[in-house]
């Protein structure tokens, strides 16, 4: 949506998170930019002190994707409140959902009129509490049904019992291990959704051996790297600045003075540790002898029994 938005996108390499840059390089590769997106991938908050610094120091709006990362906090205050837009998804795969659809917050009144506009365009129309000086911008019509504004509630009410269960069965599993695996490590243990446990490994030859381990046992197992494009060197788009249409669009746009460069491999770090990392996705209704087990498959695969 950035992207066919005429936006450009700037990618922060994992494990960056304390020097992501600073206003002489942003000047220097001549990028003006205008908002942060950090991504709560997983369930595992960002690290957002850093990035919240930074968006205050260059006055950027921050837009959180918390699409993953329902009901999950930072610090105690719950993930998509923290700048001017939090976004979460109620897709099939997400940690409620209502079949499909999401939700966005804001408590500025001029950008909550704009995102009413943008998924319904009725509302520049029919919008009888918005502001009669409101400018009117276009929209796409993704407008949810009342039904599944419905099913949202149910969920809602369901939420805080799946998340405190999944962090609860993270906890355990990353309390009972002893050595290798390690846990992958988190910005916020209490704040985490528990969606997913990670093991770390010093090489990516150890995740794999493990990862394959684990799925002899049973148990499905994935390296992040492995995600498609939920990994920034597939986004072909981008690397090759493309758009829905095929003359550069948006990467071509006159007014558009930055020098944004891509390549595969302009994170290596993030690859690294994509690869050298296993995820293994955790269930709300796992008993505590599901756990046991699950500990045991772990370690046998780390033992390589
Ligand atoms: C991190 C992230 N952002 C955005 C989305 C888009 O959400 P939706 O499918 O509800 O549009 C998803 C999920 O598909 C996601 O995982």
């Amino acid at each position: 949506m950035w992207i066919i938005n005429g936006l450009k996108v700037l990618m922060v390499c994992y494990g960056h998170g304390h020097r992501i840059m600073t206003r002489q390089k942003m000047m220097k590769k001549n990028l003006s930019p205008v908002f942060i997106i950090p991504v709560h991938m997983a369930g595992v908050p960002a690290n957002l002190g850093p990035l919240l610094t930074l968006a205050q120091e260059h006055g950027l709006y921050f837009i959180e994707d918390a699409c993953q990362a329902v009901g999950g906090s930072y610090q105690g205050r719950p993930l998509g409140s923290f700048g001017e837009v939090g976004a979460f998804s109620l897709n099939f795969y997400k940690i409620i959902g209502t079949g499909e659809g999401g939700a966005a917050i804001t408590s500025d009144r001029g950008i909550y009129d704009r995102i009413r506009m943008h998924h319904d365009t009725g509302v520049s129309f029919w919008g009888s509490d918005m502001p009669a000086d409101t400018p009117v911008i276009p929209g796409v019509n993704y407008r949810m049904s009342e039904l599944l504004g419905a099913f949202a509630l149910v969920q809602l009410g369901r939420l805080d019992g799946f998340v405190e269960n999944m962090r609860a069965i993270k906890k355990r599993v990353y309390g009972m291990l002893e050595g290798t695996p390690r846990p992958a490590p988190q910005n916020d243990p209490d704040g985490d959704c528990g969606t997913t446990l990670h093991f770390q490994f010093d090489s990516v030859d150890q995740a794999t051996r493990f990862e394959e381990r684990l799925r002899e046992q049973g148990v499905s197992a994935t390296r992040p790297i492995n995600t498609g494009r939920h990994v920034y060197s597939n986004w072909e788009f981008v690397i090759n600045k493309t758009n829905i249409c095929d003359q550069g669009c948006s990467w071509d746009c006159p007014r558009y003075q930055g020098t944004a460069t891509y390549a595969p491999d302009m994170c290596p770090n993030t690859l690294d540790i994509l690869a050298r990392t296993v995820g293994v996705s955790t269930d709300p209704f796992w008993t505590a002898d599901q756990v046991n087990t699950l500990v045991d498959k772990v370690e046998t695969a780390a033992q390589g029994k």
